[in-house]
């Protein structure tokens, strides 16, 4: 089976995908997958086992042996790693630095991306996001969104997004973090982080997340009132 409406949402980090990708799901009556969170539960099963990162058939063997489970919950993607739920520890800073390891290994993406292509199987329609929805896992999607924001503002949304976490960081640490992030997520030979030619860019600097949803819902209404 193939779904029949796949949407795809890249960009960089704290463009607010994530959020956007979640309401726009909803409104659709689409499941949502945050395929960042599947990069986040290889890289805390390496860790947890103890690994060399840089040893990508390890890494490898950890993707291939651990059991993952990835299931939706009131919005929410829930992640199992060997029937344990892990989802709270996946946001970590220690996980969040160590994901460009997994990210850099084109084995590991290729059974990552191999799973995303069997969850929207067994589904009807599908928002999914990351960093190469358009231009690897779902090359035929039926709309493509690419999301970007001033580094400055995306700063200041991750800022806001862990107050109250306490995590001692300065908006000038954060932007720091998001900055090395994207150079490697932009840099990378497999998978880079880049806009799929026929995607539609959408800058949400000035925007608030209900504007982006509404004029991401726009351009799919477009897109299937002519399908149809
Ligand atoms: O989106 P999120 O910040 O959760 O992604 C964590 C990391 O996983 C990214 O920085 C990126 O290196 C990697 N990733 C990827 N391809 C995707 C989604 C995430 O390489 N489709």
């Amino acid at each position: 089976m193939m779904a029949d409406l796949i949407i795809t949402i890249d960009g960089p980090a704290a463009s607010g995908k994530s959020t956007v990708a979640r309401l726009l799901a909803q409104k659709l009556g689409a499941s949502f997958l945050d395929t960042g969170a599947m990069y986040r539960a290889v890289t805390l099963a390496a860790m947890q086992a103890g690994v060399d990162l840089n040893d990508q058939e390890k890494l490898l063997d950890i993707a291939q042996t651990c059991k993952f489970q990835f299931s939706v919950e009131a919005d929410k993607m829930i992640v199992c790693i060997d029937g344990i739920d892990a989802t709270e520890h996946l946001r970590s800073p220690e996980v969040t630095a160590n994901a460009r390891y997994i990210a850099a290994a084109p084995k590991v993406r290729e059974i990552l991306v191999q799973m995303q292509r069997q969850f929207a199987a067994d589904r009807q329609k599908i928002v999914t996001e990351g960093r190469d929805q358009g231009t690897v896992a779902f090359g035929d999607a039926d709309v493509k969104f690419y999301l970007t924001a001033d580094a400055s503002e995306r700063a200041r949304r991750r800022q806001a997004e862990l107050a109250g976490k306490d995590t001692g960081q300065t908006i000038e640490q954060i932007q720091k973090i998001i900055d090395e992030r994207d150079k490697s997520d932009e840099n990378r030979a497999v998978g880079p982080l880049k806009p799929a030619e026929d995607a539609i860019i959408v800058d949400t600097t000035n925007l608030s997340i209900e504007q982006v949803v509404e004029k991401l819902s726009g351009h799919v209404r477009g897109k299937c009132s002519k399908k149809n």
